[in-house]
């Protein structure tokens, strides 16, 4: 089978439009918005946004956002780290692989990974073989945080 292409999503109307079929559309997204209308923001910029097309319809949608080492508080040697939210598939496009896809993508830029699941998708985390974070408290307040790492990298010891 032909790979699915993942794309990096460029910030304009068209974009945003498409956004609002997911369920997760939020401040982010209207930031976006209001950022593009003040100019702020140059239309077909860059944003953090990678998604999947299947024809015109973007159907499955994912954040990723590189954090800088010296904010690495669960991965040891500390280092460069990518964040993972809003990772999503549109109903009628779940079951065909296009979820694991997306992180598959994210695990080739060789970093170690941090999401925080949403209730229910557990199962699909532990199938793309991240495993909970051991929880302090400082660190996590309300969050249940999940990682992955790539060889060589281990998760820093809570102190
Ligand atoms: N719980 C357990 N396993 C799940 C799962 C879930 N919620 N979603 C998918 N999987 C499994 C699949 O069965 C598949 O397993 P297989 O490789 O053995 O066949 C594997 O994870 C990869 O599935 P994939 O087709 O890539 O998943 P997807 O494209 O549907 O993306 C989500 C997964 C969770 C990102 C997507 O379904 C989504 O956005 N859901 C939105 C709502 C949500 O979180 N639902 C959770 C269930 S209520």
């Amino acid at each position: 089978m032909q790979q699915v292409k993942v794309e990096r999503l460029l910030v304009n109307y068209k974009t945003l439009e498409k956004f609002k079929r997911f369920k997760e559309y939020g401040n982010q997204e209207l930031s976006m918005l209001e950022d593009l209308e003040s100019n702020i923001i140059e239309n077909d910029s860059e944003s953090p946004f990678f998604g999947i097309y299947y024809g015109n319809a973007l159907v499955a949608r994912m954040s990723l956002y590189r954090v800088d080492a010296k904010y690495d508080q669960y991965f040891t040697p500390p280092q460069d780290y990518l964040e993972l939210w809003k990772l999503e598939v549109l109903p009628d496009y779940q079951g065909r692989g296009y979820g694991s896809r997306l992180v598959e993508f994210a695990k080739e830029y060789n970093l170690p990974i941090k999401t925080n699941p949403r209730i229910n998708s557990h199962g699909f985390w532990e199938k793309m073989g991240f495993k909970k974070a051991k929880y302090n408290m400082e660190r996590d307040l309300g969050e249940n945080p999940l990682i992955w790492t790539p060889e060589g990298v281990a998760e820093q010891s809570v102190s």
